[in-house]
């Protein structure tokens, strides 16, 4: 099938690239010049594990290409897919000015029939709006607007893309319903069929639930720390249950990422906006934001005066096996650091680029030995594998003080406190 995606971010590039691999000939469009001009000299924007190889496989077979023209991108697809960003404006509303962008040029270009396609997270009812700018910029040519949440995560996207748990179809016509399954038949799995509200509220409600796990843990850890219970066990108890589930329930330094954190605030102000007002949801937040507040917390009290002390920081990225740092909560403690004139080093496998310009003061370090180096007291801000392995022995001789602060639970306490580290995580002191 002929397919266009408009927006060649994370979504983008990788359900584009996955589209073609499946056999299909696609479009990956977006305004950004450097980025087109970039892909199509094989050259990834993105860290993301096996996209690379895959790119240059689906160019090479011709059935990938990457352009900033929508007007032949839309003439030559027959099903288009949004997915540029829907980032949160200063009042936690979705901004949905792409989204207007990209339907008003989609619907001045068509010149046959075509199903336009949501991929975007966006707010329940931007459907409507879709359709109506579409349909006051062209009146002539008949198509369909339908809504398909992607669900894959930022450094397994690949795998989440080609084995996904379901696939999600908001639609209303039947043609538009044949076509998309047609499209995602050879996944073979469960596929969701819905009307286009449901879909959009699908991804929403799934984000905001697996936000809501996230800070239920972080507040139970917060209980534990208080009596001597390891949120650790309580988490492995608690999952178990095959009700409850262990994944999303690791306690640490609260949710980051370009999704939950704007999402969350899309679907409280949506249901604000409809008069159902989600209270739970915004306690959801406020737990997520003291995570950070009570990890800073924790280093004064390593430390006490933060005021030219230097902390090494592992892990910038939101998570690991990514290079994005969008809403990172080792940006925002970096910053409390500095704040306190504390000097930062620190290291990320994958993320040190980006972080760089948004941080210039901080000092990027070549690994994590180099971070330990001479520093107060060492920071775990992402879960990486390689920080895992990291050799403790040596560690703990080249840090000026062993002093280290786990905000992702990755060490095992009494461990790091038979060898001599002041050890402090989450949920567990
Ligand atoms: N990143 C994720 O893990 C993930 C997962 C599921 C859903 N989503 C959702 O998918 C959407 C896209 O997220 P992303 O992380 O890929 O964003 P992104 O910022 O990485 O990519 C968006 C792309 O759209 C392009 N763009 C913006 N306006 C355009 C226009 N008018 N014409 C053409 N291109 C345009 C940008 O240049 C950019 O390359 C968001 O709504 C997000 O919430 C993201």
């Amino acid at each position: 099938m002929n397919i266009a995606i408009v927006g060649t971010g994370y979504v983008g590039l990788v359900s584009g690239t996955c589209f073609a691999e499946l056999g299909n000939t696609v479009i990956c469009v977006d305004n950004n010049e450097q980025k087109i001009a970039d892909l199509n000299n094989g050259k990834i924007p993105i860290y993301e594990p096996g996209l690379e190889e895959l790119v240059k496989k689906n160019r090479k077979k011709k059935r990938l290409s990457f352009t900033c023209n929508i007007k032949d991108a839309v003439k030559k697809s027959k099903v288009i897919f949004i997915a540029v960003g829907t980032p949160p404006k200063d009042n936690g509303d979705a901004d949905l000015r792409y989204i207007e962008d990209v339907s008003r040029n989609i619907a001045r270009n068509m010149n046959t029939y075509k199903v336009v396609v949501e991929k975007s997270t966006v707010p329940v009812e931007t459907n409507k709006w879709v359709k109506y700018i579409m349909r006051l910029n062209n009146n002539k040519i008949d198509f369909d607007v339908a809504s398909n949440p992607e669900f894959l995560k930022e450094g397994s996207a690949i795998a989440d893309f080609m084995h996904p748990d379901r696939i999600v179809l908001g639609v209303e016509s039947e043609k538009a319903k044949k076509l998309l399954i047609q499209l995602y038949k050879p996944l073979k799995a469960p596929i969701v069929i819905t009307n286009i509200q449901s879909a959009e509220i699908i991804k929403h409600a799934s984000n905001s639930f697996l936000a809501t796990k996230i800070s239920f843990i972080n507040a139970v850890a917060n209980i534990c720390e208080k009596v001597g219970a390891d949120v650790e066990q309580v988490a492995e108890g608690m999952g178990m249950d095959k009700r409850i589930g262990r994944n999303f329930l690791n306690a640490g330094v609260g949710y980051g990422g370009s999704c939950f954190p704007k999402d969350v605030k899309a679907f409280i102000r949506i249901a604000e906006k409809l008069g159902c007002g989600f209270e739970m949801l915004k306690e959801v937040e406020r737990v997520n934001e003291d995570q950070k507040k009570l990890l800073f917390k924790k280093i004064e009290q390593a430390l006490w005066i933060l005021n030219e002390k230097t902390i090494g920081i592992l892990g910038v990225a939101f998570k690991p096996d990514t290079d994005d740092i969008r809403s990172a909560p080792a940006i925002d403690i970096m910053k409390m650091l500095q704040g306190e004139g504390a000097h930062v080093k620190a290291y990320d496998p994958k993320a040190m680029e980006h972080a760089k310009d948004i941080l210039p003061n901080v000092e990027f370090c070549k690994n994590a030995y180099e971070v330990a180096k001479g520093a107060d007291a060492l920071v775990i801000m992402t879960e990486w594998p390689e920080f895992k392995k990291l050799n403790l022995s040596k560690i703990k001789t080249i840090l000026h003080h062993p002093i280290i602060i786990d905000g992702r639970n990755i060490f095992n306490p009494a461990k790091m406190k038979k060898m001599g580290f002041k050890y402090t995580n989450v949920g567990n002191l």
